[in-house]
């Protein structure tokens, strides 16, 4: 066994904060929760592999684990969890049944933990999987089938490479499902260019990436300027949220339908990307096109919606929920680094120590990007030129 340094969330941290903030998430602190600890790492076994973390991403599930907004996560795996499930980092060491990495390799992790029948996670590692550990730590083990080898000349920075694992197949994933049933209601002999919109978010805005590069029509409904001109240079057009007041009256979801209507020929949105819900899925359902797909894998404004039945099947509306991708389609997701996907980062890289900041900046929402934190001080030869 050998020691290490990793953040955690205790069940005691979001109750005592949960109680400081009375209630109101709004005002919850996350940087209270996060919390450095020490962290023993079990022995290599045969499937094992070690690795130091070079870099990580922020995910959002975190500020769902100390807000336990939706499940009290952090008491359900007994009081506490060290998160992260987006990482990429150098094997240090191998099990002797480990064949397709050797120390040196720089990897990237997945969060895949515990693939169903057709492949599909049943639990997400570092969150739901029973005793799995995180990668907001100095140091790790994991088994084999948990990484892939990270796509080191595919043109992006070491930054840009750490924004990926978790966001990118979860993008992945929802556009080829999205796309597959469109195409099941409407085939390519009646419709080659499709209109595309996803509400803000790193997810979103690697889910129109994908279809900017397929050549459909794509459009980034989001409050952040930052995040929507970023966006702009890969012709993926910006609607401004705030200009809708968020969708907090019917009024508002008029005035956004009116506005889309312009934007797209009269049609409205064929594949819509949602993962907030909340007031952005009765705007989302507005604005679909006639056999438009409405696909989801995240819920951050609520877990519940509503919605008119009769109205979506007389337009033939498919509304899909996905969770995340399988391990094969998590490896696929990598061809796509620096070719499609070119994530926008965060202006701050932060430190290890700043882990905390870093997640109650994504909290109170001020990132211009996907948030990135560096781990390691030193990082090996292969990414030396990725920095
Ligand atoms: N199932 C999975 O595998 C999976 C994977 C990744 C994420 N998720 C979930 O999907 C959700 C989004 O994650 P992400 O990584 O794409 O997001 P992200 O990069 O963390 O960004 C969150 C976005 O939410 C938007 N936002 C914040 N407050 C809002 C509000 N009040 N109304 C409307 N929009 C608001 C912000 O966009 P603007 O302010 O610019 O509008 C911000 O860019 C999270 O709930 C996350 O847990 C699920």
């Amino acid at each position: 066994m050998s020691m290490t340094r990793a953040y955690c969330i205790t069940a005691e941290a979001v109750a005592a904060e949960a109680e400081r903030a009375g209630g109101d998430y709004d005002k919850v602190d996350i940087s209270k929760i996060v919390q450095l600890d020490d962290l023993e790492l079990r022995d290599l076994g045969p499937r094992d592999v070690g690795m130091r973390i070079l870099a990580v991403s922020a995910e959002h599930n975190i500020e769902h684990a100390a807000l336990a907004d939706t499940v009290n996560i952090a008491e359900g795996r007994g009081g506490k969890i060290f998160p992260g499930n987006s990482a990429v980092g150098e094997v240090t060491a191998v099990g002797n049944q480990v064949t397709k990495f050797k120390p040196g390799d720089v990897v990237i992790t997945h969060c895949n933990g515990e693939p169903d029948d057709y492949g599909y996670p049943l639990r997400i590692w570092a969150y739901d999987a029973p005793d799995s550990i995180g990668w907001y730590g100095k140091d790790a083990v994991v088994e084999d089938w948990q990484l892939v080898k990270a796509p080191l000349d595919c043109g992006l920075s070491l930054w840009e490479i750490a924004a990926l694992p978790l966001r990118a197949p979860t993008a992945y994933h929802m556009w080829r499902r999205a796309l597959g049933m469109f195409r099941v209601k409407a085939s390519t002999e009646h419709r080659s260019v499709l209109n595309v919109m996803s509400f803000g978010g790193g997810v979103g805005e690697l889910f129109l990436q994908l279809a900017a590069a397929d050549g459909h029509n794509a459009f980034f409904c989001a409050g952040s300027a930052e995040r929507r001109e970023a966006l702009e240079q890969f012709g993926i057009k910006g609607i401004d949220q705030k200009e809708f007041n968020r969708f907090k009256s019917r009024d508002d979801i008029r005035a956004f339908n009116k506005r889309v209507k312009q934007l797209t020929d009269g049609e409205g949105f064929h594949i819509v990307c949602d993962m907030l819900r909340g007031p952005c899925f009765e705007a989302g359902l507005t604005v679909s096109a006639r056999c438009g797909v409405n696909v989801s894998s995240g819920w951050q404004l609520s877990q519940e919606v509503s919605y008119n039945t009769t109205l979506m099947s007389v337009k033939q509306v498919t509304i899909d929920h996905t969770h995340y991708e399988t391990v094969i389609g998590c490896g696929a997701t990598t061809e796509l680094y620096g070719r499609v996907f070119k994530p926008t980062i965060h202006k701050e890289i932060y430190s290890f120590e700043d882990l905390p900041r870093c997640f109650e900046e994504m909290h109170e929402n001020t990132q211009t990007g996907i948030p990135i934190i560096r781990i390691a001080d030193e990082m090996p030869a292969p990414v030396q030129g990725l920095l």
